[in-house]
């Protein structure tokens, strides 16, 4: 995700807004860039790439003066949406007049319209990107009323999700922040004033710190904040004080990444979904697959490629595109796909999974199938990555970077994805219109659901105390759940080193059950969903080896818990959906696990986040 700094006050502005910059590295971002006031000019740099390169670009590019003199500016790591990450996309973006530089977070899902009436007057860019044309917006607006009024009118003219930080020249103690969904934070302190998308960058600095609320705007001075709502009345936001030391604000709070992601799923899920579901054509709008409905129509068979967590997520895919769009379809791993000389033809869609879009047997899978004569897409994480670059048309997940090694909201994005996907695809087959719609206003209910299932974080913490002892373990599901018990096994191991081993629940009598004792707990995925009643026969014969059983169950299903040592009870939600659920309630019991294990959770042993050999 995109990361935004500001400073205002008596220190030169440059290396604060570095270093503070630099706070927010984690985060992941493909390029930055900074604008500082002085002498009522606007000076900007930016460059693709780390912030190292920008700061010697600085060091190369800019006098000391303007170095160590400027005290007022705004900063801005950015990771690609609207736009390869070049020097052109890079933020901040100038009005058309050059007089106001803005850096955003967030999407602005009405910019193509804000564009063409831009246009129209005779404005022209010098990117692709969204927060140009907000730029433009505004300074287009200020030409009539005050910068204030005219941030205000524009703020009420633009949909979508943003963070911003803007200055302008004729303000040269100023800063205008706003935010609607990204959030932006305002740390207060002696005689100067930060400004942050994320108080990790501003905790050294100062721990008083005012949170803007949703369509908050706010002019920052270096003695003062003045806060208004987007009708540019003014309201008071009280100043807190932040307990974070400066290492954990690095996670935002939260003690590891993999927690920070497994908790933005709400968020994560919202940014995959967002601007991507049509509930009057009962469809799905993936513009990024350019597929008319005559190409899709021709597909005769769908192959999904991918590695780790990502083949799981494929495996889900499978059964929504036959579920939902009749076309046969099946899921290899990369690496086996790749070597095992597949027959493919045209009429074949290969779809390449991976979050990172570098592994290098779904590169290598993507490469052979090209060669095969077969159809591509790509479903990444990264924007402008090899996986993405190759296959040429996808869909992007927009999940934000994933740092921690063990794949969490990556893969609810994918399953969104896919579910999308195979809604799309149905649209050019049997599905009907009602249906469709039915099943997009089951989409729109993700990221609540995800929210729900965070609830559980204590239960769930409380009942991994409980297993964190053990050796091994198993995880048994049926149809959508046999993917999400694969995951869910994987998730453990990675982090906790527990040996665990995902199966198909009728599987387990096929050999598995010779290993389960009281020593070996079973975690049964019961949800009410088709296969649950076959689950409870399945539980039973854990139960009759003394295996302590696990079960994650719907909310109100006591014939299950009745059955079970333990329960985790998840909200009731529709069959294509409960892999979301039941996955993320997975990752907090691995999660949880591996803490009272006392395990290097975002650093697991002889793993990389992304694996780039065979
Ligand atoms: C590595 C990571 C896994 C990930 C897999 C595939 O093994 O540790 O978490 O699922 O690679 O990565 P990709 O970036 O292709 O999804």
């Amino acid at each position: 995700m995109c990361g935004i700094v500001g400073y205002v006050g008596p220190r030169p502005a440059v290396p604060l807004l570095l270093s503070n910059l630099r706070r927010l590295e984690y985060r992941g971002y493909d390029s930055a860039g900074l604008a500082v006031l002085e002498d009522g000019t606007i000076h900007i740099l930016k460059t693709p790439g780390k912030i190292q390169r920008l700061a010697e670009l600085v060091e190369r590019e800019w006098p000391s003066r303007l170095r160590q003199g400027g005290s007022c500016g705004i900063a801005h790591t950015r990771w690609a949406t609207h736009g390869p990450p070049t020097r052109e996309n890079a933020h901040p973006h100038l009005d058309a007049s050059g007089r106001i530089a803005l850096v955003h977070n967030g999407i602005i899902d009405n910019y193509a319209d804000l564009r063409r009436r831009l246009v129209a007057r005779g404005h022209t860019f010098a990117s692709e990107t969204d927060t140009e044309v907000l730029a433009h917006w505004i300074g287009e607006l200020a030409r009539e009323s005050d910068l204030l009024a005219a941030l205000c009118q524009a703020l009420r003219d633009v949909e979508g999700t943003l963070g911003i930080a803007l200055v302008c020249a004729s303000d040269p103690d100023r800063i205008y922040v706003a935010r609607r969904g990204s959030p932006v934070v305002i740390g207060v302190g002696d005689q100067e004033t930060f400004v942050a998308s994320d108080p990790a960058a501003i905790v050294a600095h100062t721990k008083r710190v005012i949170y803007l609320d949703d369509d908050d705007v706010a002019v920052i001075t270096p003695t003062y904040v003045d806060v208004r709502t987007i009708h540019n009345v003014p309201v008071s936001r009280a100043v807190a004080e932040l307990e974070w030391d400066i290492h954990a604000a690095e996670k935002g709070g939260y003690p590891h990444f993999m927690l920070k992601e497994i908790h933005e799923q709400p968020e994560s899920l919202r940014n995959t979904i967002r601007g991507r579901l049509d509930p009057a054509g009962g469809t799905c709008k993936l513009g990024g697959l350019a597929m008319e409905p005559r190409e899709i129509a021709q597909f005769r068979r769908i192959v999904l490629v991918g590695c780790g967590t990502s083949l799981h997520a494929g495996m889900v895919g499978r059964m929504y595109f036959e579920d939902l769009a009749d076309i046969p379809a099946y899921v290899e791993q990369a690496a086996e796909f790749r070597y095992r000389n597949p027959i493919l033809t045209p009429h074949d869609l290969v779809v390449a999974i991976s979050q990172s879009g570098e592994t290098a047997d779904t590169i290598a899978a993507v490469r052979e199938a090209r060669l095969k004569g077969a159809a591509l897409a790509g479903i990444c994480n990264v924007v402008g990555s090899t996986v993405a670059r190759e296959t040429g048309r996808g869909v992007y997940l927009h999940a934000g970077p994933e740092i921690g090694v063990a794949s969490t909201k990556a893969f609810s994005s994918q399953v969104a994805v896919l579910l999308m996907m195979a809604v799309k695809f149905g649209r050019c087959h049997r599905l009907s219109s009602e249906e469709g719609a039915a099943l997009v206003r089951e989409i729109e209910r993700l990221p609540e659901l995800a929210a729900r299932v965070l609830e559980l974080n204590e239960t769930i913490a409380r009942l991994a105390e409980r297993y964190a002892d053990y050796l091994d373990a198993f995880y048994i599901g049926r149809g959508y759940m046999y993917p999400v018990a694969l995951e869910g096994a994987l998730k453990l191991k990675e982090i906790s080193y527990i040996h665990a081993e995902g199966y198909h629940a009728a599987e387990l009598k096929h050999g598995p059950i010779a290993l389960l004792d009281p020593q070996t707990p079973v975690v049964a995925l019961a949800l009410d969903i088709p296969g649950r009643d076959k689950m409870l026969g399945n539980i039973q014969e854990c139960r009759a080896r003394h295996a302590p059983v696990l079960a994650l169950i719907t909310e109100g299903d006591e014939v299950v818990a009745g059955m079970a040592q333990d329960v985790i009870r998840l909200p009731r939600c529709h069959e294509l959906l409960a892999p979301i659920p039941a996955t993320i309630a997975l990752q907090l019991f691995a999660y949880h696990v591996a803490r009272v294990r006392g395990c290097e959770i975002d650093q697991p042993r002889n793993l990389a986040k992304s694996v780039t050999v065979e």
